[in-house]
């Protein structure tokens, strides 16, 4: 059995296997499984051995582990290194390399949402330039949310209710700039939610957004429930807004495509298997 795995903890609402299996099944790979599985810490040292054995084919990695697990592998790809974040794993010839495919599943999702791409054309590269962009949290996934902008031109706020967080992202990203909880830039193009305020239905981000622009766009790195409060009251004012469905299927694309050399497609029914 060729066996594929998401480790994290928690993980029970991770639904990285139904996609995974879907697809698994769409492409009739042979004997492949994908689960999921809830460990400690000090679990990575067995978890690594059973990917030097040839026992688990392809991991990925979920909170709190996308850095904790980096001093176990030997390379990491590009987009790993400059986030130190790593959600994809696979054994390379004989080595255990990192691979980051929140950054590009990211990058492909709000380059669509700028300019989706018509007649089999991609869509066009975003440029950001001369744009303010505001992250709330300082999170696992928010290194890849800043190296995707950053990468674009875009100048980055971050504010996170622990600020020394945001601090500690300057390590990495020198030119972020960090703001108390609570405040916000003089004015901003794009406002991305990284925090997981609104998992549950009825979290509310306690910030006014009243003085934004009208093509504001109002980002949730979440997707389940669909519309956060954070995005309906953005909706309601009358921006536009995204949730986190397009990146978290771009992500398990691209894993799948590095485990696998097939590229899935995002078709309806996998989009319909995160309706829920
Ligand atoms: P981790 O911090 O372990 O990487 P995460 O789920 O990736 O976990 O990140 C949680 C994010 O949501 C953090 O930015 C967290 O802020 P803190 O660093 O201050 O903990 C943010 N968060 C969680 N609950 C929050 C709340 N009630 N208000 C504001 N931010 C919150």
């Amino acid at each position: 059995m060729k066996k594929y795995l998401v480790i994290g903890n928690p993980i029970e609402h991770s639904l990285s296997p139904l996609i995974h299996n879907y697809w698994i099944k769409k492409y009739h790979l042979a004997n492949s499984i994908y689960e999921k599985r809830k460990i400690e810490e000090k679990d990575l040292k067995n978890i690594f051995k059973e990917i030097k054995d040839g026992k688990i084919i392809g991991m990925n990695v979920t909170v709190p582990f996308k850095k904790l697990i980096i001093p176990f592998l030997d390379e990491l790809d590009i987009f790993a290194e400059d986030t130190q974040s790593v959600n994809t794993v696979k054994k390379v010839k004989n080595k255990i390399v990192g691979y980051n495919t929140d950054r590009p599943g990211f990058g492909k999702t709000i380059d669509n949402f700028y300019s989706p791409g018509i007649m089999g054309v991609e869509a066009i590269d975003l440029i950001l330039e001369g744009k303010n962009i505001f992250i709330l949290g300082a999170g696992g996934v928010t290194p890849s949310i800043i190296s995707t902008l950053e990468h674009k031109g875009g100048n980055i706020f971050i504010s996170n209710r622990t600020k020394s967080k945001a601090e500690e992202l300057k390590i990495l990203f020198p030119k972020i700039k960090t703001l108390d909880w609570g405040k916000k830039p003089e004015n901003y193009n794009i406002v991305i939610n990284t925090t997981s305020v609104g998992l549950n239905k009825n979290d509310k981000i306690q910030i006014d957004f009243n003085d934004c622009g009208k093509d504001t766009l109002f980002y949730d790195l979440i997707y389940s429930p669909k519309e956060t409060n954070f995005l309906k009251e953005a909706r309601l004012r009358g921006n536009k807004t995204m949730n986190g469905q397009m990146m978290f299927l771009y992500q398990a694309s691209c894993a799948f495509y590095i485990w696998t050399n097939i590229l899935p497609e995002i078709d309806d029914e996998v989009i319909k298997l995160l309706d829920r």
